[in-house]
């Protein structure tokens, strides 16, 4: 039966069966109940929601009483092949089967799902359904891989920045004296190529500085109220693109002070700003270039594999051309950089910095819109 059939031929029988008895008689419910993983039942003629446990309330954000009245088919608009699998099971063609899918709703965020669907041994009329949000599992895989690399990286990092920066204040003192010894007409022919070493040198002194800046502040912890971190990036950067870029914000202003380095985390904010505006040079010669700041709290949230009671969720967004594809996955690693003059620190910085606050940055980017998001933990 292909799909438009099978959902019609569900919504022939849409009228509540006697039969919830024998889901009630099983016994099964209350072990449901309990569980913290997303339950729901189904009937299997109707696909009409039967049973739903509070955490499937909290995660599709209805509650039973609306669940109850729904069909499977009326919560998400497309789920063609959780639905399939579904009747697959229901003409027992298997036990329960796994699968992964991407469950849309009208007005909210698509949800990626890990589902278990089964048959139930004693209520036969129905269905099991299992949900588990693929995201979270997903994002604290990422999150750990992305800590053990930066362990790694900053290790190699200061390393190898203090292997280039020793030699460095030779290589420049040597062409300098090497300059004032030239007679004054070889140094007319030949200043040229001592220039050359000197402004490279000092080139790459800045580059190891860079990189080795969080390493060398001392982490001043005071209280910070985000909103002035906020208001002091938007004012820098708008001295720097005084035209065609308009900064929102959109502040929750009942955000608490976190505890931590002001200094860092307005440099931390800055990269995050200074690329967005950057990446938006060509909607600012047109005049229509724009990021929005916005603070919220966030309840409950895990970070770096903590569980955070209140942390602070700030969003920087803008409507450029997004990230490159072909550095997408490698923004936060040092010297990668989609700009002909970019070192590309600022990502890096910006995330040690962030973590040296046991926060989290991540990014997500479509063209005309990419959106770097912080959590900083508040207690
Ligand atoms: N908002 C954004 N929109 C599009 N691309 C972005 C955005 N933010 C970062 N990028 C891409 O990520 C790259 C890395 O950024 P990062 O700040 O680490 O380095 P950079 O800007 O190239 O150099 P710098 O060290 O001067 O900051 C950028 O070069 C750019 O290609
Ligand atoms: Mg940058």
């Amino acid at each position: 039966m292909d799909l438009k059939n099978l959902i019609k031929a569900r919504k022939g029988h849409a009228e509540p069966l006697s039969s919830d008895v024998q889901l009630l008689e099983s016994g099964l419910l209350p072990g449901f109940e309990a569980l913290p993983t997303v339950v729901l039942v189904l009937e299997k003629r109707t696909l009409r929601v039967v049973f739903a446990n509070p955490s499937a309330e909290s995660m599709l954000d209805l509650s039973r009483r609306q669940l109850t009245q729904m069909m499977w088919p009326d919560i998400f608009s497309s789920a063609d092949e959780l639905l399939l699998t579904i009747a697959a099971i229901a003409e027992h063609r298997f036990h329960a089967t796994h699968l992964d899918a991407v469950l849309e709703r009208p007005g909210h965020e698509p949800l990626h799902v890990h589902a278990i669907v089964g048959f139930l041994e004693s209520a036969p009329d129905y269905v099991l359904l299992e949900l588990f949000e693929n995201e979270r599992h997903l994002r604290t895989d990422r999150e750990e891989r992305i800590q053990d690399l930066t362990a790694v990286n900053k290790q190699l990092i200061r390393n190898l920045a203090h292997e280039i920066k020793n030699p460095l204040g030779g290589i420049r003192g040597a062409a300098q004296l090497l300059e004032f010894e030239l007679s004054a007409r070889e140094r007319d022919e030949l200043r040229e190529y001592t220039q050359v070493v000197i402004k490279e040198s000092d080139r790459l002194q800045t580059l190891v500085d860079r990189l080795l800046e969080p390493h060398r502040h001392p982490h001043i912890v005071g209280d910070v109220n985000i909103h002035e971190v906020c208001e002091r990036v938007r004012a820098v950067i708008l001295a720097e693109f005084p035209r065609g870029l308009t900064i929102e914000r959109d502040y929750d202003v009942s955000v608490p002070d976190l505890r931590g380095d002001k200094e860092q985390l307005i440099q931390a904010l800055l990269n995050i700003v200074r690329n967005a505006a950057e990446a938006l040079r060509e909607r600012i010669s047109q005049g229509d270039a724009r990021i929005e700041l916005r603070t919220r709290v966030a309840r409950k949230v895990t970070i770096a594999k903590r569980l955070c009671k209140l942390a602070l969720d700030l969003h920087i967004i803008d409507n450029g051309p997004g990230i490159p594809d072909d550095i997408r996955d490698r923004i936060f690693y040092p010297l990668v950089s989609g700009r002909e003059d970019g070192s590309g620190l600022g990502l890096t910085l910006a995330q040690t910095f962030v973590q040296q606050h046991d926060g989290l940055i991540e990014v997500e980017s479509r063209p005309g819109h990419t959106e770097f998001q912080i959590l900083l933990p508040l207690e």
